[in-house]
């Protein structure tokens, strides 16, 4: 268990392993396209956030591209994560890559997923080692998992041990990304991260919005004077893991962002981590052979 400690800022930035650091709080970009994808990166970009998350898979990576460039924010100054839809060979997945960063229109991604473990041993392996030869050769600065589940970390922790710091897949993953809110805790997975220095992104950090009524929510809300939104956020700001919450509306993009000027006491912590139910709300795929 992390201790609480109060967060400073939206800007607030994690360090990673690798040296690099990520704004702790970013935009997630499921589920929008087109104008819709351009119009909320920017107007996230112009409540502050600097972090924008995107996927080949969710057909957006030109609006989030477009929409950065437009946004007279330095490309310096915003991360951006883009992911592997596919595990299917190393050299499709630097062909994948180049793909994605055309698509993108940048020269280099701040982070880049391998989106799932799905494919099994050898296709994540070579998936892992293409993405950790893409960080050698600067077509990407981090990299790191998505879903990546308790038999998947122990295979990079393998691949890392027997190539040493410049073999085949010789690093350990920058983040791992998984779906973490109060209600689905991943704790195995958590504990392993921390031991293998890969920080904790959470996707879907408002249970994807199915939680909202939840009595403890409520209650919690009702205390803090904040929405159940906010307070599903600030529980995850608290335990270190970097939230991307999506939103397509200009006002919950901003409201989304005003959790740092509130701390949940370790007492009420403890009575939201009590919440886990091991809930799925998109897919599951940690258990993945
Ligand atoms: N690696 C993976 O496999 C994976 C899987 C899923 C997601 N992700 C990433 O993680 C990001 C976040 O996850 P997510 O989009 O699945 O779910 P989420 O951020 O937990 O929830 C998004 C839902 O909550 C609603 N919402 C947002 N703010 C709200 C507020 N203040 N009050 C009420 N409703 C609110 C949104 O609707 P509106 O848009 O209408 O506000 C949307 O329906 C994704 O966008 C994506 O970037 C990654």
């Amino acid at each position: 268990m992390r201790v609480t400690r109060p967060v400073a800022s939206l800007a607030r930035r994690l360090k990673m392993n690798d040296g690099f650091e990520i704004p702790q709080f970013g935009l997630g970009t499921y589920q929008m396209t087109g104008a819709e994808a351009y119009t909320a990166t920017r107007a996230a970009l112009d409540a502050g956030y600097r972090h924008i998350d995107t996927a080949e898979w969710y057909g957006n990576e030109a609006d989030v591209g477009r929409a950065i460039r437009d946004s007279g924010v330095s490309r310096a100054d915003v991360f951006v994560t883009s992911k592997l839809q596919r595990n299917r060979g190393y050299d499709a997945a630097f062909s994948d890559l180049r793909a994605s960063l055309d698509r993108a229109g940048m020269d280099y991604l701040d982070l880049y997923l391998l989106h799932s473990p799905v494919g099994g041993p050898t296709a994540r392996a070579d998936g892992w080692s293409a993405l950790v030869d893409a960080k050698r050769k600067g077509l990407v600065r981090s990299v790191g998992v998505s879903n990546f589940g308790m038999l998947h970390l122990a295979e990079i922790v393998e691949m890392v041990r027997r190539a040493g710091e410049d073999g085949p897949g010789g690093a350990m993953p920058a983040v791992n990304q998984v779906d973490l809110h109060p209600f689905t805790r991943h704790e195995d997975i958590v504990d392993m991260c921390g031991l293998m220095g890969t920080l904790m992104e959470a996707w879907g950090p408002l249970a994807r919005g199915t939680r909202f009524d939840h009595p403890v929510i409520k209650k919690m809300a009702e205390k803090y004077g904040r929405d159940p939104a906010q307070i599903m956020l600030r529980w995850g700001l608290q335990h270190d893991h970097i939230v991307i919450p999506k939103s397509v509306s200009l006002e919950r993009i901003e409201s989304n962002a005003q959790v740092f000027d509130f701390e949940i006491t370790p007492e009420d912590m403890a009575e939201l981590d009590g919440l886990n139910e091991n809930l799925v709300t998109d897919w599951w795929v940690v258990d993945a052979e």
